[in-house]
C-alpha cells in the first residue's frame, strides 16, 4: 500500500510478521517449542538457576560468577528503600483498585522521587537505575497485595534471599514469625523464571516503544505493566482462575464450555489457550503442569479447579477445533492454580506475572538503549475522508 508520503508501506496487523527489532537476548521456535534465554534452554535454567541468576544474565548477556552476583544482590538491597510519600499514594486509591492500575501508577511514581533515574546516557547510569527498580520494585509488590487485604506496610528482611525476600513481605503477619515453605520458595523461583523473558511480546514491545523515546526506564516499565494487564496478554492468568471457578460452580462440565468457546457467536474463549507464537506446545506450561502436580501435591492441596484444568486440556488436545487451529495450553493455564496454592488472591497472579518479567523488560531496554535504536514510529495507510469544507455549528 502507498502511504502518504509515497512510499510503500506495509500493513501487518498485530504485527503477525514484522519485526521490530533484532535482539540477542531471548530465542523461540514456535514450531518446535523451543525456549532459551541468551542461549540457554528454559528447562535447565528453572531446574538450576535461580531467579536473580536468570535476571543477571537476560540483563547483562552471560550467567555471574559467585562474586558479580553477590554484588548484584547487594546492589539491590541497598535500593530497596521505597520513599514514604509513595505510601501516601497508595493510600489514595479505593481498596477495590486493581493491583495491575496500581502497580503501574506506583512504578510510574517512582521515577518523580528518582529523577536520576531518566537521564541514563552511560552504562553506568544505567546499571543505576536497573538495581533501583530491581530493588524497590518487589516492595511495591508486596505493597498492593498488602493494602487490598488492610495489613500494614513493611520491608522486608536484607538477610533473604531475593525470591524468599519477597514471599516474607507479602504474607508476614503482624505479629507473627514467618516461616518460609522452601517449596513455595522453589515454586515461585521457577514461575518467575519461566516469566522472565518472551522476546518481543506486547508489553516488552510497549516497554521498548515507550523507551524509544528516551523516556525513562520506569515510565517504560509503567507502560509495559499496563500493556500486560489486558486479559490477551498477562492479565490471562487471572481469567484462567475465573473461568475454571466459573465452570466449578457451574457444575463443572467442560464440554458446555468446549463448545461455547467454538461457538463463533459467543464470544468466550478458552482462556489460557492459544499462543500467538506457540503453534505445537508452549515448553513454559509443560514446565509448569508438573510444577502445578508437584506442588499441589508437597502441600497436600486438594484443588477440584486442577481436575477441571485436566479435563479441558485432554479434550481440546482431542478435539478438531483446537487441533486445526493449533491451540494448546500456555503458561498461564497452569500458573494460576500455583499461585492460588501459594495462598495468592486472583487478583494478584498478573502482578506476579509483571515481578517475573521485570528482567525481561530492562534487558530488552537495555539493549535498546545500547544499540541506539531510532525512535518507535510506525505508520500507517489513510482511510479517511478526504478534505472537506469546515461547517459552522449553525449549518450542521
Ligand atoms: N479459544 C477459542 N478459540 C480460540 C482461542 C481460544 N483461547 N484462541 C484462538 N482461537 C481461535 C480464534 O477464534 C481464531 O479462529 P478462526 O480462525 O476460526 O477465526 C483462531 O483460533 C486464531 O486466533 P487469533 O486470535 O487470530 O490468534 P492470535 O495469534 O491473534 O491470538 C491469543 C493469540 C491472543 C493468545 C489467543 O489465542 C487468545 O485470545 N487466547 C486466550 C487468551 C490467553 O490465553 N492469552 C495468553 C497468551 S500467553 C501470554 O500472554 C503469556
Amino acid at each position: 500500500l502507498r502511504g502518504s508520503t509515497g512510499g510503500v508501506i506495509t500493513i501487518d496487523p498485530g504485527y503477525k510478521n514484522t519485526g521490530s527489532c533484532q535482539s540477542g537476548i531471548t530465542f523461540l521456535d514456535g514450531e518446535k517449542g523451543v525456549l532459551r534465554y541468551r542461549g540457554y534452554a528454559i528447562e535447565d535454567l528453572a531446574e538450576k538457576a535461580d531467579f536473580l541468576e536468570v535476571a543477571y544474565l537476560l540483563i547483562f548477556g552471560e550467567l555471574p560468577t559467585k562474586e558479580q552476583l553477590e554484588k548484584f544482590h547487594k546492589d539491590i538491597k541497598k535500593e530497596s528503600v521505597v520513599d514514604d510519600d509513595v505510601k501516601k499514594i497508595l493510600d489514595a486509591f479505593p481498596k477495590s483498585a486493581h493491583p495491575m492500575g496500581v502497580l503501574a501508577s506506583l512504578t510510574n511514581a517512582l521515577t518523580a522521587f528518582n529523577p536520576s533515574s531518566v537521564n541514563v546516557d552511560s552504562e553506568e547510569d544505567m546499571y543505576k537505575a536497573i538495581v533501583k527498580i530491581l530493588g524497590k520494585f518487589p516492595v511495591l509488590v508486596a505493597w498492593t497485595m498488602r493494602k487490598k487485604q488492610g495489613l500494614p506496610l513493611d520491608y522486608g528482611d536484607s538477610s533473604l534471599g531475593y525470591v524468599e525476600n519477597v514471599l516474607k513481605m507479602m504474607f508476614k503477619q503482624p505479629n507473627e514469625a514467618y516461616t518460609l515453605n522452601p517449596i513455595v520458595v522453589n515454586a515461585l523461583d521457577k514461575l518467575l523464571i519461566l516469566h522472565a523473558d518472551h522476546e518481543q511480546n506486547c508489553s516488552t514491545s510497549t516497554v521498548r516503544i515507550v523507551g524509544s523515546s528516551h523516556a525513562g526506564l520506569f515510565a517504560s516499565l509503567a507502560a509495559g505493566i499496563s500493556a500486560l494487564w489486558g486479559p490477551l496478554h498477562g492479565g490471562a492468568n487471572q481469567a484462567v482462575l475465573e473461568m475454571l471457578e466459573g465452570i466449578r460452580q457451574d457444575g463443572g462440565d467442560t464440554k458446555k464450555y468446549m463448545a461455547k468457546a467454538k461457538d463463533k457467536s459467543d464470544p468466550f474463549r478458552l482462556m489460557g489457550f492459544g499462543h500467538r507464537v506457540y503453534k505445537n506446545f508452549d515448553p513454559r506450561a509443560t514446565i509448569i503442569k508438573k510444577a502445578a502436580d508437584e506442588v499441589l501435591g508437597d502441600l497436600g492441596v486438594e484443588d477440584p479447579i486442577l481436575d477441571i484444568a485436566k479435563g479441558l486440556e485432554s479434550e481440546a488436545l482431542e478435539d478438531k477445533y483446537f487441533v486445526d487451529r493449533k491451540l494448546y495450553p500456555n503458561v498461564d493455564f497452569y500458573s494460576g492454580i500455583i499461585y492460588r496454592a501459594m495462598g495468592i488472591p486472583t487478583e494478584m497472579f498478573t502482578v506476579m506475572f509483571a515481578l517475573g518479567r521485570l528482567p525481561g523488560w530492562i534487558a530488552q531496554w537495555r539493549e535498546m538503549r545500547l544499540r541506539k535504536e531510532p525512535i518507535g514510529r510506525p505508520r500507517q495507510v489513510y482511510i479517511g475522508e478526504n478534505h472537506r469544507e469546515f461547517k459552522n455549528i449553525s449549518n450542521r
